[in-house]
This record gives structure tokens, sequence and C-alpha cells, in this order.
């Protein structure tokens, strides 16, 4: 153990301990919810069959726990809580229109909630992987890529890893194959880079990849930037493991503002691997000062980072941190910068060659930070 985590453990608040334990508690239900739900998630038919309505409504019952077990405000770090928010919401829509027999969109819903289980263990590096002792994952039966993506939902990374690379080493058969491919090549490249923090396995699993000779054009063209991304990383010399907040700070305002993204609504694949470098940046620098003096402009850059690492079902998250910006900091010259940021986002989430169509709630919620950010 470093001497720095003995510091950290020993000047653990005593109950952190306890703190922990019950997290974990919670968290073995939603591991069991979702290993439950698996079975009747696979097939509309068996979702809708109404001798599985009362296993279904429980396994949804308990996932609503993880919202509670993060829902008193200040005490987490913005991203738990913004997270945890979000996923809280899912939940209760899933249990809504299950409730009211929308068992597709309930179905539909599901995939947004382990997009959350994913995207909240992935948001910096952690220590160590979940042991699943019953290996229950190992249970279910699932082609590669998609056991891959349970193991990463519930925090079993190397496991992960391990399906990732059997499953990215198949020849795909049918164009949506190489969909599906893509989409696990960012979970990977996610873990690879957030969890593991590891330039040199980043570089070589997409060196690896890009030399596959059967690869279709969009595919090749997105491993090309990302790899070009990984090289950079290998070769800079800055190590975000020992770095301290302030350091960790800096260097995600830097990456943040040579990518020139704060500057455009749209996001970038190009910039999938720097701006998840960043990401992971902010989320330990805030965890590591939760009251710094940078703390405003951290959430902005949060926002506009997370912008270009979104999983599509979770477009949502990155306003979460504007809006935190904006309530943390109010009546702020960093304030009205997060604020115009959400408008330009909202511009661009909410319009098309139709016109612009921004929900109501959404444009009272503008309404609302803009006053509270003059
Ligand atoms: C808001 C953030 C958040 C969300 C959402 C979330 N988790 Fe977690 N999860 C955590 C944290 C924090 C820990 C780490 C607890 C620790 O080790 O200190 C954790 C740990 C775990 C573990 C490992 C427990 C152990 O014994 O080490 C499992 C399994 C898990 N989560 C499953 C899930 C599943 C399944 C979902 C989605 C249904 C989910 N989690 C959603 C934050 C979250």
């Amino acid at each position: 153990m470093s001497a720095l985590l003995l510091i950290a453990l020993l000047q653990a608040t005593p109950d952190a301990g306890a703190e922990r334990l019950q997290t974990v508690a919670v968290m073995h239900s939603a591991m069991h919810a979702m290993v439950s739900l698996q079975p009747y998630v696979a097939s509309p038919e068996v979702f809708r069959d109404p001798a599985n309505k009362e296993a279904i409504a429980t396994s949804l019952l308990l996932l609503t726990k993880v919202k509670h077990r993060f829902a008193a405000p200040g005490r987490q770090d913005p991203a738990t809580e913004a997270l945890a928010g979000l996923f809280g919401g899912h939940v209760e829509r899933a249990r809504g229109e299950f409730t009211s027999g929308d068992t597709e969109a309930a179905r539909a819903h599901l995939r947004s909630i382990s997009a959350l289980c994913f995207a909240c263990h992935t948001r910096d590096a952690v220590p160590k992987d979940f042991e699943d002792a019953g290996k229950r994952v190992e249970a279910l039966s699932l082609p590669p890529l998609r056991k891959a993506e349970f193991f990463a939902t519930t925090r079993q990374f190397d496991r992960a890893a391990a399906a990732w690379n059997v499953g990215l080493a198949v020849a795909p058969k049918l164009e949506a194959d190489w969909f599906e491919q893509a989409s696990a090549l960012r979970q990977y490249v996610a873990v690879l880079v957030r969890v593991k923090d590891d330039r040199q396995a980043t570089l070589a699993m997409l060196t690896r990849q890009a030399a596959r000779k059967d690869l279709p054009l969009f595919f090749h063209r997105t491993l090309e930037q990302w790899r070009l991304e990984a090289r950079e990383w290998s070769d800079d010399p800055f190590v975000a493991g020992t770095a301290t907040a302030a350091a960790l700070f800096a260097k995600a305002k830097t990456m943040v503002e040579a990518s020139g993204l704060a500057k455009r609504a749209l996001s970038d694949e190009g910039r999938f691997v720097s701006m998840l470098r960043a990401t992971g940046y902010l989320h330990a620098a805030l965890e590591k000062e939760p009251r710094a003096i940078w703390r405003g402009e951290a959430l902005y850059l949060l926002g506009v980072a997370t912008a270009a690492t979104l999983d599509p079902l979770l477009w949502e998250l990155d306003s979460l941190y504007l809006e935190a910006c904006v309530r943390e900091k109010p009546h702020s010259a960093i304030a009205r910068h997060c604020v115009e940021r959400m408008y330009d986002r909202a511009w661009f989430a909410w319009s098309g060659s139709g016109g612009t169509n921004i929900p109501t709630d959404v444009a009272q919620l503008l309404g609302e930070l803009r006053q509270l950010a003059k």
C-alpha cells in the first residue's frame, strides 16, 4: 500500500468504512437485479409475459435503491451525484412504463440504466475489480461482447477485457456486427483510459485493431483518430496517478482548451481518447479537493469534455455538470459561461430542418439558470 493511500485511510472519518459497506450492499442488490432481469430483457415476448410481471417489478424496485444511496445532496462528488440523479430518473421512467403496460419502452430504458452503471463505475480510476464470487455473469451464457458489457456494468473490468479480446477477434458477418464491435470498442477504450489509466495497453489495443484488414471505412477512420491520440498520450510525461488535484485540474484544462471543443456544440470523435483522459482527471481532481477554488471551472470543463465522450443514451449528462456549475457558483462569470454552453447544447440538441422544438421544461430550466447566473 502506498504511503499516500495509508495516510488517506487513516484520515478518513471513522464511519467511512460503514458508509462504504452500505454502498457495497446496495450495489450487490443492483447487481442481483440486473442479473435477474437479463433472461427477460433478451426477448420482448418474455418481457411482456404477465407470468413474469412480478419478478420484473421486484427487480426494478431493487434498482431504485441505487439512487437513494447517493441521494443526500452535497455528500458526493458532483459526478456521482449527477449520475445517481439520472439513474433514478431512468429507473422511475422504466417502472412507470412497465406498470402502465408499455413494456417495450421500459425494456429500452434498461439499456440506459446499464449504461449508467457503466458510466458511474468508469468515472475515474479504481484500484480493484469486484470479485463476482458466484460467477453469476459467467453463468448467463451470453455471446462474448454482451458478456463483456455485463462484466463492465458490474465493475469486473479484467474479465470484461478478456471477453472483449475474444469478441473483437471475430470477423463480423453482418453489417450490424460492425456497429456492435465499434460500440464495444468504445467501452473498452473508456475502461483502459479512465479506469486503468494505462496508455501502453490503450495504444497496443488500438494498434492491433487498426491493423485489421477487414475494417469498413467508418470504423477504420475512427480507430486511426483514436490511435493517434493514444500515441500522443504515450509520449506525454504527465502521470495522473501521482498528480495533485491542482495538477490534474491544470492538465485537464490545457487539454480541453487545446481541443477547441468549447467553441462547438457538436462533439468530435477524434477527441475521444483525450477527452476521456480529461474527464477522468477532472473527476479525480474534484474528488481529491472538493472545495478547491477552481471547482466552478472544473464543472464547466467537465461539461465540455463530457459532451465528447458521451454515450448517446446518456446525452443529458454534460448539461448536469453545467447546471451544477451554475447552482454552486451563482452570479459569477463562470456560471454565465456554463449557462451559455447549456444554451448552445440545447439549441444543437433540439434543432433540426423542421425548426427548433425545445421542450417547455428545458426552456424553463434554462431561463431559471440564466437568472441565477446574472
Ligand atoms: C451513482 C454511481 C453508481 C451507479 C449509478 C452504480 N454504481 Fe455500482 N458502485 C458505485 C460505487 C461508488 C461503488 C464502489 C463501492 C466501493 O468499493 O467503495 C460501486 C460498486 C459496485 C459493485 C462492486 C461491489 C463490491 O463488492 O466491490 C457492483 C457489483 C456494482 N457497483 C454494481 C452496479 C450495478 C449493476 C449498477 C447499475 C444497475 C450500478 N452498480 C450502478 C457507484 C455506482
